[in-house]
């Protein structure tokens, strides 16, 4: 049907006619049904080589930092290798992340889950090399107590930079665990049995580089445990509702890096919030830059 400028939807209309024009339907769908969705390369539109050079730049990264001061989940020698690898605050390192935001594809569906006035949340690379053991299975509503909102406050878009299959230590999925509105407890946690991850709650995400891994802030998953060789890496763009507070600062980041991408991105990052006021009170204009800076993204 045709999906017209309906005041009702307040906006959002335009957003799922971007997801029509981008063939993200389907994806949307399994969002709704199932949760989570793999959008494969060609529906992104990144141009040829996007994900080697955004893995290119991860790793080059990975190589300058000091892995202690990003292995945060590393709790003694023993347990290593444990998680892997996370190289935070990704946006403001090179202008490559920046493209990797903006993609249209990745803006659709962030925008689809979080509402138009959706803030970036954080842009975390996670690097895993050699075998790893799997991650807890939790949601990523961070800091958000059970019970969770019926709709995310937070979404997850991930750029898969290599071959995600389970030996590779590829993202674990429990369908339909978004309507369950908690995270996981204790009790729910993978179990292994002779090594190996029983995972007959939960399925692998397929994946090949260059795809974008999506899911909700209210799904249940884990990572399986990596047992090839070589390096896994994704990065997580996150997402949240206007009223959340962003687990990544870009107060700093510079003009020059974000005014080529006009009003969305300064947007995105807070810059024209109209939360912070004092004694002046809220700036309204601040609140209609939401619709207009969309607008100029969308039309
Ligand atoms: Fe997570």
């Amino acid at each position: 049907m045709e999906i017209q400028d309906w005041k009702s939807m307040a906006g959002m209309a335009g957003v799922y006619r971007k997801a029509r024009e981008l063939g993200l339907e389907t994806n949307i769908a399994e969002l709704e049904t199932f949760g989570f969705t793999v959008i494969e390369p060609e529906k992104t539109g990144a141009p040829a080589g996007f994900a080697q050079r955004l893995l290119d730049k991860v790793m080059e990264i990975a190589r300058q930092e000091d892995d202690l001061a990003v292995e945060l989940n590393k709790h003694s020698d023993a347990e290593k290798p444990a998680y892997g690898r996370q190289l935070f605050h990704l946006l403001e390192r090179d202008p490559v992340f920046v493209e990797a935001l903006m993609n249209p594809a990745v803006r659709t569906m962030g925008s689809y889950m979080m509402g138009l006035s959706y803030r970036l949340f954080s842009m975390v690379a996670f690097v895993k090399e050699g075998s790893a053991r799997s991650t807890h299975m939790h949601t990523d509503s961070v800091g958000v107590p059970t019970p969770l909102p019926a709709y995310g406050a937070v979404c997850n878009v991930s750029w898969i930079l290599t071959d995600y299959t389970p030996e590779n230590g590829t993202l674990g999925m429990v369908p339909g665990s978004h309507r369950n509105c908690r995270h996981p407890t204790e009790f729910e946690q993978p179990k292994f049995i002779g090594g190996g991850m029983d995972d007959s709650m939960v399925t692998p995400v397929m994946a090949k580089p260059g795809s974008l891994a999506v899911f909700t802030g209210n799904t249940w998953h884990c990572t399986y445990p990596k047992t090839s060789d070589g390096v896994r890496a994704h990065i997580a763009t996150a997402f949240c509702r206007n009223y959340m507070n962003p687990a990544e600062s870009y107060d700093d980041m510079p003009d020059a890096l974000i005014a080529p991408h006009g009003p969305e991105l300064a947007r995105l990052l807070g810059r024209n919030a109209w939360q912070g006021y004092r004694a002046e009170g809220p700036k309204l204009e601040n609140m209609a830059l939401v619709r207009a800076a969309y607008q100029s993204q969308y039309g």
